[in-house]
């Protein structure tokens, strides 16, 4: 990618142009560009990086129109509310310097220099280090295109890993697979290091003495982080981030603008009981955290199945970490059954969610043949091992 010429003024008035192109025909954008006098390259990529710009407000808002990017950078990049968020718990650590390895197109480094801190990047993508670089510019950063095994970490305060997950195009789930490779990572974990990991990482793999953070926003799982040696406060931390692309207000406020934080152990079982008047949906962030016997202490709650994380209670409380819903009817799973109860109640519309059962919602709808103007909601799921349906409607809690 032409990075200068894109960065150089005539550069800016063609991404400025591009930006206003991007929702139409593509051909006729590359024309309408290529009139200004730039070349059939420059045009391209201008109306590439317009595109990413666009496609990148959801994780940065307003910045994204100043960024450059990959798709993969785009792709792999830290959104700015988490960025922001573990930048400035990095800072009331009082880290001042950090070592950001494998940087991508810099969204972490950003946050951490706006945050105070002096940030070393380096990147294996030539590309993409010089894209991090114009990204940071102007910001207490230095990158370098080079391999994070190969840096020096004993002058640094802390250390950032956000590993590579992806082989090609696709995704990569074994931590064995990530780039820089497992064995490095782990070795970062003995120091103060933050370590960004795929939320479904296996907990089996995680070192006893590091807090394992899983964060969410707006319901959606986006990470779990590794804080390690003097940066563990806790062993799991949940984190539950509204869905905007604002800038964050603070640290665990609890304010329905900020984030959210559930703490614990991790370890503890949920009691298990009966159904009751009320069911709670977690958050995946409290689920993945091992976090729910944590939340249900808080809700007054139990599960009604070892297995399965519904969380049920007599009255219902406001809680960031779970949706709420009234259980009108309690029914052993029967399509039968299910089909004549939402006739008579004239129910046309239907939302279906399920844990614990092996159903296919799209396909149960069919089955179900919904006629009325009423709405309601159904969960499927197992109470002591048996199959039920539960049917809802969400709570309203002010
Ligand atoms: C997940 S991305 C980082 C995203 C970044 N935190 C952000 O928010 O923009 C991981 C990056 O690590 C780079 N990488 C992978 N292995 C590396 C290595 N051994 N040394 C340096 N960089 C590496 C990849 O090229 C990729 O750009």
């Amino acid at each position: 990618m032409s990075l200068t010429e894109l960065r150089s003024p005539a550069g800016s008035a063609l991404l400025t142009l591009a930006a206003g192109l991007v929702d139409g025909d593509q051909l006729k954008a590359v024309e309408a560009l290529r009139a200004t006098g730039a070349g059939a390259e420059l045009a391209g990529e201008a109306l590439t990086q317009a595109t990413l710009r666009a496609k990148a407000v959801a994780k940065f808002g307003p910045d994204a129109g100043q960024m450059f990017f990959t798709r993969a950078g785009l792709e792999q990049a830290t959104r700015l509310t988490v960025a922001d968020r573990r930048a400035a718990r990095l800072a009331a650590a009082g880290v001042r310097t950090i070592a950001d390895l494998g940087c991508g197109i810099g969204a972490d480094a950003r946050a951490f220099a706006r945050a105070g801190i002096t940030v070393y990047a380096v990147e294996a993508d030539p590309g993409t280090a010089e894209i991090a670089a114009a990204n940071t510019a102007g910001l207490p950063v230095t990158v370098e295109h080079r391999d994070a095994q190969s840096v020096d970490l004993t002058a640094f305060d802390a250390v950032f890993c956000d590993p590579a997950r992806r082989a090609g195009n696709r995704r990569v789930f074994d931590p064995r697979s990530y780039s820089p490779p497992w064995d490095f990572i782990e070795s970062l974990t003995r120091r103060p290091a933050v370590i960004k990991l795929g939320p479904g990482i296996d907990h089996a793999l995680l070192p006893g003495t590091a807090e394992a953070e899983w964060v969410s926003v707006g319901g959606e799982v986006v990470e779990a982080a590794l804080w390690c040696d003097r940066l563990a406060e806790v062993p799991r931390r949940a984190t539950v981030l509204p869905g905007d692309t604002g800038r964050s207000s603070g640290r665990g406020d609890g304010t329905p603008g900020g984030a959210a934080q559930l703490t614990g152990g991790g370890t503890r079982e949920a009691e298990v009981g009966p159904t009751r008047a009320f069911v709670y949906d977690p958050d995946g962030a409290v689920i993945r955290s091992h976090l729910v016997a944590e939340l249900a202490d808080t809700l007054g709650a139990n599960i009604a199945d070892p297995t399965i994380a519904y969380l049920y209670a007599d009255e219902v409380r406001a809680t960031r970490f779970a949706r709420a819903y009234r259980i009108d009817l309690v029914l052993p799973f029967s399509l039968k059954r299910l089909r004549s109860t939402l006739r008579e109640r004239g129910v046309g519309r239907l939302t279906i969610k399920k844990r614990g059962s092996a159903l296919e919602p799209e396909s149960l709808r069919k089955q179900l043949r919904l006629d009325g103007p009423n709405e309601a909601t159904v969960i499927l799921t197992r109470v002591a091992g048996a199959p039920v349906t539960l049917l809802c409607q969400p709570a309203d809690v002010s």
